[in-house]
């Protein structure tokens, strides 16, 4: 029997814009669902960043930290959202991740916190638990929240819908009002029912789009699910071409997804091709290594065309006066399992879609063009990014907007008319469910994938994306067909989503002839 619920925010997505807007919203006294489709709630972007969050820093100002974003987006951010974060959002990662949450990060000998440095940032402003920042202030915020009250979590739980008054009642006077989300149809993967969650506010915070690559740093649960969901439901989308690729993910046959933090860059690790030339030097005389991370990624890409090499090194050798076991312990421990011991051995890496600088447009209290839909952290667009995302300053830009989001909740209404719910029917099940063969999911996304990476990459060209725009339109007309047939599953409603996200970053692509940051014309 499916179950019809009621919160007064639903807040889809566990990472750090999620965690920090449900502790929010639970200490304002709102009952807080938290959804997350993974098993458990620790498993997203947010757990796999390593190297750091930007914060407060005495050789640091909010000038300063404004002009390296400005320098790192090529220009294209938004000035109010860059000048809003830069000014109070440092001072939070001390008052809240720290002083409130407990976050212990790393200490330097004079027992002061340590601060690294990575791409395209002008001063040591980042703070880092040694190389598995992500890790500790998730695990940090989700212990935090565990005991709460008025929180109550729902793992496996997957979103298949927001549900609003024009798309859903079933009360034919409803199409005539403004558009406005009151909860979503969430697939609860251990009953296997589709319940209701209605909510007067829903806050999408599910995370960027990396599985829509072929390579990726990202977790598998990275299928652009909040900005598919959105969109269906008429919510604008921005900057959808700037997708970001990290320059050194580690090149192994038997590892997936696994990060080199660019502070290895920072702390002196240096680029080298095939033939032991440092090449950043031709391409970056004045930053090199520590060029932004699109020019970097590009670089290496011509640097392994030209050699019809699958990846370059990241040298470490200059690093010495740094214990690398214990600084960089993830990296090291990963690399040290499949043979390569960092200390004396150059990494293999290669670039991998990485951060989703679009997303769903917010204004700077994170409500999105629908009214009672909020969006934040990576699945949103503030415009603070704008081309290209400086190192470190995703965790903060979800920290910030997570607490910012409930101060634009609490001026909302907090109820949602019984004649309303009323008329919102139960999902309805397809009338035969076909159990789809696993094989064709697979294979569909496969395909979505390497179009996306193929053709909408690193270097894009104007053919390339119109057969990707044709490829995807082919697949998103079988894979709508076939969702509409078939026994729901998560696979299912990743792979629409997938599809979808892939087709609004293929036409922002298309549309915007100009290279700035990360999407890059040839
Ligand atoms: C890294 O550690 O290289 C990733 C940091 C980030 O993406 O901000």
């Amino acid at each position: 029997m499916s179950k019809r619920m009621e919160f007064d925010v639903l807040i889809i997505g566990s990472g750090i814009s999620g965690l920090t807007a449900a502790i929010t919203a639970a200490e304002k006294g709102l009952q807080v669902a938290l959804v997350s489709k993974e098993s458990q709630l620790t498993e997203c972007n947010t757990f796999y960043a390593q190297g750091g969050i930007v914060a407060k820093s005495d050789e640091d100002s909010k000038e300063l930290l404004m002009e390296d974003v400005f320098r790192a987006g090529d220009g294209m951010n938004y000035k109010e959202a860059v000048a809003m974060i830069s000014g109070y959002a440092p001072e939070m990662v001390v008052e809240f991740l720290i002083k409130k949450i407990g976050v212990e990060f790393s200490r330097n000998e004079e027992n002061e916190i340590d601060k690294t440095m990575e791409a395209a940032h002008s001063v040591r402003r980042i703070y880092h638990v040694k190389d598995t920042t992500g890790e500790n202030v998730e695990n940090a915020l989700y212990a935090y929240i565990v005991n709460k009250k008025n929180i109550t979590m729902f793992p496996s739980h997957i979103v298949i819908d927001l549900i609003t008054n024009t798309h859903n009642s079933l009360d034919s006077q409803q199409r005539y009002k403004s558009t406005k989300v009151i909860g979503a149809y969430v697939y609860d993967e251990k009953s296997n029912q589709v319940d209701i969650f209605f909510a007067p506010s829903v806050i999408i915070a599910t995370g960027g789009v990396g599985n829509l690559f072929l390579h990726t740093s990202n977790p598998p649960g990275a299928t652009g699910d909040g900005i598919a969901m959105a969109y269906r439901i008429g919510a604008e989308i921005l900057n959808a071409e700037y997708v970001q690729f990290h320059p050194t993910i580690l090149f192994h046959r038997d590892v997936e997804r696994f990060l080199i933090s660019e502070s290895l860059r920072g702390e002196g690790a240096r680029l080298k091709n095939k033939r032991n030339e440092f090449f950043m030097v031709k391409y970056e005389p004045e930053l090199k290594d520590l060029a932004p991370r699109d020019e970097v990624s590009r670089a290496i890409f011509r640097e392994m065309e030209m050699d019809g090499s699958h990846f370059v090194y990241l040298d470490t050798m200059l690093m010495k006066h740094i214990a690398l076991e214990e600084r960089f312990p993830g990296i090291y421990n990963k690399c040290r399992e499949v043979g390569i011991n960092i200390s004396k051995d150059s990494i293999p890496v290669v670039p991998a879609a990485h951060y989703f600088c679009g997303g769903i447009k917010v204004d700077l209290k994170a409500s999105t063009s629908v009214p009672g839909l909020y969006a934040i952290g990576e699945a949103s667009c503030t415009g603070l990014h704008g081309a290209n995302r400086l190192a470190s300053m995703s965790l903060l830009e979800g920290l910030f907007f997570g607490r910012e989001v409930v101060n634009s909740i609490m001026e909302q209404p907090f109820d949602i008319p019984a004649s309303l719910k009323k008329n919102i029917p139960d999902w309805i099940y397809p009338a035969a469910e076909e159990e789809f063969d696993p094989i064709l999911i697979n294979q569909d996304m496969l395909n979505l994938q390497t179009t996306m990476w193929n053709y909408a990459g690193i270097i894009r060209k104007s053919k390339r994306l119109v057969r990707a725009l044709a490829d995807l339109n082919y697949l998103s007309h079988r894979i709508e067909k076939f969702y509409k047939q078939a026994k729901i599953t998560r696979k299912i409603i990743e792979l629409r989503n997938s599809v979808l996200a892939a087709t609004i970053i293929v036409r922002a692509a298309s549309s915007n002839k100009i290279s700035r940051g990360c999407h890059y014309i040839e």
